[in-house]
């Protein structure tokens, strides 16, 4: 997991600056291999055929927001999501020029940056519009916004079947732009889900009001990475991937009909080796005790990085190529692996995910030992941890 391509990290500070912080020393690393990150775009588009809104909240699965999102601007990308104004306001202020859509429900005192920020604004009910229909109005500027329609998330968004007069009261308003009209998909990281088509439908009828009433129809999207993946009806008119951009699969259910790679791979290095004798149990809870002798060593990574406790004595990891056991309870900045009667040195590097000689550790794997699903997994792992990109 050594650099080859003059990888940047995260946290770097210019040259200028003095000796790298300290932060820079931790032998715990990301890696994001931004070439990857861009064929997974490049084989989306080529499945879809649409434009694509690459969804980048929650610190880009985790991949960390900025230098994603640069790269994926650079890579021409149509659109970004985020889920909230914050996340549009980072992005903007590291110089992203890339139009920006903020997908979560919105406060009226927000609408005021919103718009300073030129940040696409969901609309998900009446009241929300009047709201910005007044910020947009009291600023002199039109708010640009998507309506979201409500299929059957029963989230935020208006329930399609009572969609009209919200279409007409946006079409008629005087300071917001309508640019687009989404919903969210329930179900479809499932193939064999109905609930999927269920929801497309309703859609489609809640966007043939626009038709009906003579307004120009808006960019109507609908597709996550399950509608990318399963469902070409929803692709619409653009479509909004998150986990699979990043080359995860939504669920153990999905069907991986876009040959895209993960982007992210996380490794450490062995910091300690010690003989644990029969009987003698390792770390908090005395919950595993090895049953003969055995050769154990300590890994400086802990669910003080996101990393998760509930793989104690259930997660892998991969030393020299082999795959070996996490034992006992992992603590906030560290944990314990059992490599039996192999031999590992300070300094060996640690695979948690990723590949290490013919073995190899997936965000996926990880999340079916944790109990969870891997978008967890993924943003669980925070700042902490530096962040090195390669390639790009
Ligand atoms: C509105 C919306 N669109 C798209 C996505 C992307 O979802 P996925 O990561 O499953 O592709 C999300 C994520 O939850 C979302 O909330």
């Amino acid at each position: 997991m050594r650099a080859v391509n003059a990888p940047v990290l995260a946290n770097s500070v210019p040259p200028t600056s003095g000796p790298p912080p300290a932060v820079a020393e931790r032998p715990t690393r990301i890696v994001v291999d931004l070439d990857r990150l861009a064929r997974n775009l490049r084989l989306i588009r080529a499945h879809v055929g649409v434009p694509v809104m690459a969804i980048v909240k929650a610190n880009a699965y985790g991949h960390g927001l900025v230098p994603v999102a640069r790269h994926l601007q650079a890579q021409g990308v149509e659109q970004l999501g985020v889920a909230f104004v914050e996340e549009g306001i980072a992005l903007r202020r590291a110089g992203v020029t890339a139009p920006v859509l903020v997908l979560g429900g919105i406060f009226g005192r927000q609408v005021a940056q919103f718009i300073a920020h030129d940040l696409e604004i969901t609309v998900s009910s009446l009241d929300k519009l009047r709201q910005v229909e007044a910020a947009a109005e009291a600023l002199g500027r039109k708010a640009t916004i998507h309506l979201k329609i409500d299929t059957g998330m029963e989230r935020i968004g208006v329930h399609s079947y009572s969609a009209r007069g919200f279409i007409e009261a946006a079409v008629a308003s005087r300071w917001c732009a309508v640019k687009g009209i989404y919903s969210h998909l329930a179900c479809a990281d499932d193939p064999h889900s109905p609930m999927t088509l269920q929801q497309l439908e309703r859609f489609l009828e809640a966007c043939a009001h626009f038709e009906r009433i003579g307004a120009p129809m808006p960019l109507r999207h609908l597709a996550n990475s399950g509608g990318v993946l399963h469902f070409p009806g929803t692709w619409l008119d653009m479509v909004r991937p998150g986990i699979v951009l990043y080359g995860v699969q939504p669920d153990p259910a999905s069907r991986r009909t876009i040959p895209v790679e993960p982007a992210m791979s996380l490794a450490s290095q062995v910091v300690y080796f010690k003989v644990v004798q029969a009987g003698h149990p390792v770390s908090y809870g005395a919950t595993w005790a090895p049953p003969r002798d055995t050769r154990v060593v300590t890994v400086p990574i802990g669910y003080g990085d996101g990393y998760p406790r509930s793989l104690s004595s259930r997660g892998e990891v991969l030393i020299r190529g082999r795959r070996y056991p996490i034992v006992g309870r992992i603590c906030m900045d560290q944990f314990m692996v059992d490599i039996g009667r192999d031999s590992a040195y300070n300094e060996d590097e640690v695979v948690l995910i990723g590949r290490q000689g013919g073995e190899a550790i997936a965000v996926e794997d990880l999340a079916r030992l944790a109990g969870t699903i891997p978008y967890e997994i993924l943003v669980g792992l925070n700042d902490r941890i530096p962040r090195e990109y390669r390639g790009g």
